[in-house]
């Protein structure tokens, strides 16, 4: 059999190493033996940690959790159980699901503080700021959750935090609107209840469209994990210097946010309305070409293939507009697709349409405002976070998250007094900066 190693050469020494090879990769700490770091701007090409939790082949367009496909989860789970599977790792029984359930859904309602923490938002402040300050806010209330070594600590914060990552949204969407909070109705569904809190009105009680029900638990169940990706990073970066799970969860909500990761479902609305119609398509695809801007919701960092997330999306899209009628974006990306799907500009990058491109417009269609689109990513993704970071806090090889640099600044020099420096405060002809 061939050796598991790879024979590294240094040519300015003639030093060489034998590195061995485990599970398809090498230590980058080998390469120290050469007085060498491995430079990976982005980690296009790190593996930071092992992991058991989800599984992605970007050419193939495969996604798994735990070993399950994403299609059969999506058509035969609920998002809760599908949560469970995340967390605990096996599908539960009957009576697991029923606890998992109860335990959830006991942890919905948010201490009345909260609530006056809320208030002190800006009546216009983008609810996915207020579930990152509040989320955050809410390590204050559970001092004890510092002790992430402690199993039983782990679990109760798991709970909290999917239960009322729920109902934190809820409260900065009615917030925001100025509209009295709704407080949860335990009878229903994850995502009923969620529905509930958002529009419930003067009536007793709110009984959600089950088929909007059903989309939106499939659209969390989509959203719930996607291995090492940026807010995932963050919460196992924040995660291993043992902070709390509240405090990782409001930085990887942080992470979530920007336009790359999951506010480009926002961004893919504002897009479409922006070209206002199919004829609007060439135009746009020009700018892209051209290099003027990104088309958004297409292109992700590990698909190379369809995102198989965009085509369950799609399909379901359907099923919504049946009861919303047609949302009349979905022609406009339609026709999108297709044209980027035969150009060379989008085939020769493999840029397809990733998970964002339909799920804005299913959203819109259903009446969830814009900017709550990320928080719905965030309320979904919190399985997936919890469950990366009780498997980094219990990973014996994992320390501080602390990379090295390759600094190319300048050499030792010596202080300057203020009186002998030029203006910009060096003595540089002109000092232009980041910043
Ligand atoms: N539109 C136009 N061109 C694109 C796009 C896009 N959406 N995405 C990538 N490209 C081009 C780049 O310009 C680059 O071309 P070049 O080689 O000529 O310079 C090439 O494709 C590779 O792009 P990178 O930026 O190197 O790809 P990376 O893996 O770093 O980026 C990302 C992935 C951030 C998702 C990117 O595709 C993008 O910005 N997409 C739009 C935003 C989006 O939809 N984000 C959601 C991702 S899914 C999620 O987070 C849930």
């Amino acid at each position: 059999m061939a050796a598991q190693t790879l024979t590294i050469v240094d040519n300015r020494t003639g030093k060489k190493i034998d590195v061995p090879i485990e599970e398809g990769g090498i230590r980058a700490t080998e390469l120290a033996k050469l007085g060498l770091v491995s430079y990976d701007p982005a980690l296009l090409n790190t593996a930071a940690c092992k992991s058991k939790i989800s599984f992605i082949d970007g050419d193939r367009g495969i996604l798994r959790y735990r070993g399950y496909p994403i299609e059969e989860l999506a058509e035969k789970s609920s998002f809760l159980e599908t949560a469970y599977l995340i967390v605990k790792g096996e599908l539960p029984t009957t009576s697991h699901f029923r606890m998992w359930k109860h335990n959830i859904t006991w942890h919905t309602l948010v201490h009345e503080n909260l609530k006056q923490f809320i208030e002190g938002f800006r009546y216009d402040a983008h609810p996915m700021g207020i579930l990152i300050g509040t989320v955050g806010a809410l390590s204050t209330f559970y001092p004890e959750a510092r002790n992430v070594m402690d199993l039983e600590s782990r679990r109760m914060q798991t709970r909290r935090l999917i239960g009322k990552m729920p109902t934190i949204a809820a409260f900065a969407y009615r917030h925001s609107r100025g509209l009295p909070y709704v407080y949860p109705d335990n009878d229903l569904s994850y995502t009923g209840n969620f529905l509930s809190m958002m529009f419930k009105m003067t009536e007793l009680k709110y009984k959600p469209d089950p088929v909007l029900e059903h989309a939106l638990d499939v659209l969390f169940i989509l959203h719930a994990d996607h291995e090492q990706n940026c807010s995932t990073t963050t919460m196992r970066t924040i995660g291993s210097s043992l902070a709390d799970p509240y405090v990782a969860v409001a930085g990887a909500a942080a992470a979530l946010a920007g336009p790359r990761h999951g506010s480009a479902n926002e961004e893919v609305v504002h897009m479409l309305h922006e070209i206002g119609s199919a004829d609007g398509v060439p135009g746009l695809i020009k700018q892209v070409k051209a290099g003027e801007r990104r088309l958004m919701g297409f292109g992700h960092r590990v698909y190379k293939n369809y995102d198989p997330r965009a085509k369950i999306i799609k399909r379901i899209a359907h099923e919504v507009f049946e009861v919303t009628g047609k949302n009349p974006l979905i022609d406009i990306a339609l026709e999108l697709e297709r044209i980027a799907l035969q150009d060379d500009y989008f085939v020769s990058r493999k840029l397809y349409p990733n998970v964002d491109f339909y799920s804005g417009i299913i959203y819109e269609a259903m009446q969830l405002p814009v900017a709550m689109f990320p928080v719905l990513f965030a309320i979904a993704r919190t399985a997936g976070w919890m469950a990366q970071w009780a498997e980094l806090v219990l990973d014996e090889e994992q320390k501080i998250t602390r990379p090295k640099q390759i600094y190319t600044g300048y050499d030792e020099r010596s202080y300057v007094p203020l009186d002998q420096r030029r203006d910009g405060g060096a003595l540089e002809p002109e000092v232009s900066g980041p910043l």
